[in-house]
């Protein structure tokens, strides 16, 4: 083998159990091979699937941005996670980046006011060197009844849910674009706003705003290279609970009723081992063509409703 010329033969040294300083010896394996070991760890903590990408996830201190903050650190991403409940936002993310490969800083901010969220986007993309991917997870849920909703739940459903979706994707697509590189934002809706649901009408009508938004800014920015796609989850987590605590004993009869309708499980999803890795895929270059995409990530619920 040590006559063989490797760039003759499609052939590529690598050093395998290379260890800081200590080298074991080289050894020869063909181009096939590397790409076979490549798509072996393809997943694996050694080639994370989010390696390169400097990543901002709002909404990151519990429920569905916990998962998400965790799984991409697991994929290697450079992440800042941004929320209001600070104590907890931090703690997940030192935990995240223990667990590693990837690591994650934290940041507060409340997507519902500019001056926030302009501040904390910018100190975030100067620390991570640029910004790739914008993960907008953040939001409220509050019932109200339609004929008289209460003033601050209109006002607080209505700021965090559209304008923190406006204030947060301006300033991501402001940064990325320019860089000159584009980019990804991926944004939170709801089988709310794509249904009637009793009861919901303010955060349905809120989240309908949202895929509205998506598609249109996707056709705007695409000129940019900056993707915009949202996901439409129906996930345990503790925003699900302070909905369901809020029924009624007869709608929460009927309630239990429709997830046992559910095409796959017969119940909600988990937000890390059902949602998280739909994330990874949006946020990973495999979805480079495809953008204003409404996705319900939601055992196939509201498609089959
Ligand atoms: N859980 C579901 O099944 C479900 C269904 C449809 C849509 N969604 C959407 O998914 C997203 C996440 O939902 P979840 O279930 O994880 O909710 P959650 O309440 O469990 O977590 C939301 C997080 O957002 C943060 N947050 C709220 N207001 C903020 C603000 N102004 N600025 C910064 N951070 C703020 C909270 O502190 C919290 O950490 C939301 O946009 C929600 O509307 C969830």
């Amino acid at each position: 083998m040590s006559n063989i010329a490797p760039q003759k033969y499609g052939l590529h040294l690598l050093r395998s159990g290379h260890r800081g300083s200590q080298r074991t010896s080289p050894r020869l394996v063909t181009a096939n091979e590397q790409r076979r070991l490549r798509f072996l760890s393809y997943g694996s903590s050694r080639l994370g699937r989010l390696d390169s990408k400097r990543i901002i996830i709002t909404g990151g201190a519990q429920g569905i941005g916990e998962s998400i903050v965790r799984k991409f650190a697991s994929e290697g991403a450079s992440i800042t996670s941004m929320d209001l409940n600070d104590s907890v936002g931090a703690r997940v993310a030192a935990e995240a980046t223990k667990a590693g490969p990837g690591k994650v800083s934290y940041l507060s901010v409340d997507v519902s006011s500019k001056e926030s969220v302009t501040k904390a986007f910018v100190e975030a993309t100067q620390k991570m060197g640029g910004l790739d991917v914008m993960v907008n997870v953040a939001g409220v849920q509050k019932n109200a009844l339609a004929h008289d909703p209460p003033l601050d739940v209109l006002e607080r459903v209505t700021k965090v849910n559209i304008w923190g979706t406006i204030f947060t994707n301006a300033t991501a697509f402001t940064l990325m674009k320019e860089s000159g590189k584009g980019g990804a934002i991926i944004n939170f809706g709801s089988e709310a706003g794509l249904t009637a649901e009793r009861d919901n009408s303010v955060y349905g009508m809120s989240k309908g705003a949202v895929h509205t938004w998506t598609r249109s800014v996707a056709r705007e920015w695409g000129l940019s290279n900056v993707r915009v796609n949202a996901v439409l989850p129906y996930v345990a987590t503790p925003m699900y609970y302070r909905y369901r605590d809020a029924l009624s004993p007869e709608e929460l009869k009927n309630h239990e009723q429709l997830l046992k309708e559910f095409p796959l499980g017969g119940n909600l999803g988990d937000p890390t081992r059902d949602l998280a890795p739909v994330l990874v895929f949006l946020a990973s270059d495999d979805s480079h063509w495809m953008t204003g995409q409404l996705f319900p990530v939601d055992g196939g619920h509201v498609a089959v409703r």
